[in-house]
């Protein structure tokens, strides 16, 4: 057939072709735009075709390749248009995907729940660093260097550090307060924790406490005992507490607090080691050294301290047997606290 011809056939059949689904389009593209498309084989032609006809043959090719094009894009774009009304179909009956709500940590919870109590009595929340230096952790707070009470906490030190390190309780928020404020101070400082420990149900290598301090003039004991009571009434309820001697380089006497919870459920039996005593925190009379050593003048202000152990406390409040279960973030078990309080 005369090139002429063949091409101009082209022609026709890309104009009138009507091309309303993809797969059409698709042929379509394949066949006059595609790598090996129609129009190359017969561009070829051109070598057959007499030079002074040859650049009207090639004006005609270029025509057929742009019919082509202008087709196939305008109908690309009308079925793609199609498929994007589509999704304005949308049926405004249709129930809703349910919003599924955060839950709330159960340590957190108990965090709050604790602060608040202690902010009803005037302590006011103070927050510090998680990477302490050794002085702050250690020294100021009645430990130096070769004194056998650091065996206690075994510490997290920073990487080619003998001086900065993981805080090992919240304790040097006690002594970074006194630095900065004048008596009277009544602080709680809530936070996160770090020990080397073996990971077990009962034991982490992070955990939670809350400190407090109260120095002032004239702070006694007797003050110590009726804060932490009315802490121990809020909380648990309970009504019995009692204060058994214990040692802490940093105060002077010392005690830990027990608090009696009962014997109800058997994982009471486990937490209470079968006493009904529960084991809550640690406290004692701001030593008089550490005093001065934080610039507070020991002959004029006395004060108390404590430091409470969150997560055993969220372990009975919640019945829990094991303390990994706090730092997995499986949302399985979180879930299940969405709902427990809201403040
Ligand atoms: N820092 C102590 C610990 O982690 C707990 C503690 C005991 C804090 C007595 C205090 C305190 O403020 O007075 O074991």
């Amino acid at each position: 057939m005369d090139s002429f011809v063949k091409v101009e056939a082209y022609l026709k059949e890309v104009e009138e072709t009507i091309l309303s689904h993809e797969e059409e389009i698709e042929a379509f593209r394949i066949k006059y735009l595609g790598t090996k498309n129609i129009l190359k084989s017969v561009f070829e032609e051109i070598r057959q075709v007499p030079n002074e006809q040859k650049k009207a043959f090639g004006q005609l090719c270029n025509a057929v390749k742009t019919a082509a094009e202008t087709k196939f894009y305008e109908a690309k774009s009308k079925i793609d248009q199609a498929k994007l009304n589509q999704f304005e179909k949308i049926d405004l009956t249709a129930p809703s995907i349910p919003n599924l709500l955060g839950s709330r940590h159960p340590v957190s919870l108990i965090m709050e729940e604790m602060v608040q109590i202690f902010e009803k009595l005037g302590f006011a929340v103070e927050e510090e660093r998680e990477i302490e230096d050794d002085w702050h952790n250690f020294t100021a707070l009645g430990t130096p260097e070769d004194h056998p009470a650091r065996d206690m906490q075994d510490t997290f030190y920073l990487k080619n550090s003998v001086e900065r390190l993981l805080r090992t309780h919240t304790s040097p928020v006690q002594v970074r307060t006194m630095k900065a404020q004048e008596p009277p101070i009544r602080m709680i400082a809530p936070g996160r924790v770090y020990r080397n420990e073996t990971i077990s149900a009962r034991s982490h290598c992070q955990f939670h406490q809350i400190e407090g301090l109260y120095i002032a003039e004239g702070v006694s004991f007797a003050d110590l005992r009726q804060t932490l009571s009315h802490f121990a009434s809020e909380m648990f309820g309970a009504t019995q507490i009692r204060l058994r001697p214990s040692y802490f380089p940093f105060t002077e006497p010392s005690a830990e607090m027990d608090v009696y919870l009962g014997l109800e459920t058997e994982r009471d039996q486990r937490l209470t080691k079968g006493t009904g005593w529960l084991e809550v925190l640690g406290c004692g009379m701001v030593d008089p050294v550490v005093l001065s050593q934080c610039g507070i003048d020991p002959e004029k202000y006395t004060g108390f301290a404590f430091g409470i152990g969150v997560e055993r406390i969220a372990l009975f409040r919640y019945q829990i047997d094991d303390i990994r279960l706090f730092f997995e973030n499986d949302t399985r078990f979180l879930r299940q606290f969405r709902a427990s309080h809201t403040f």
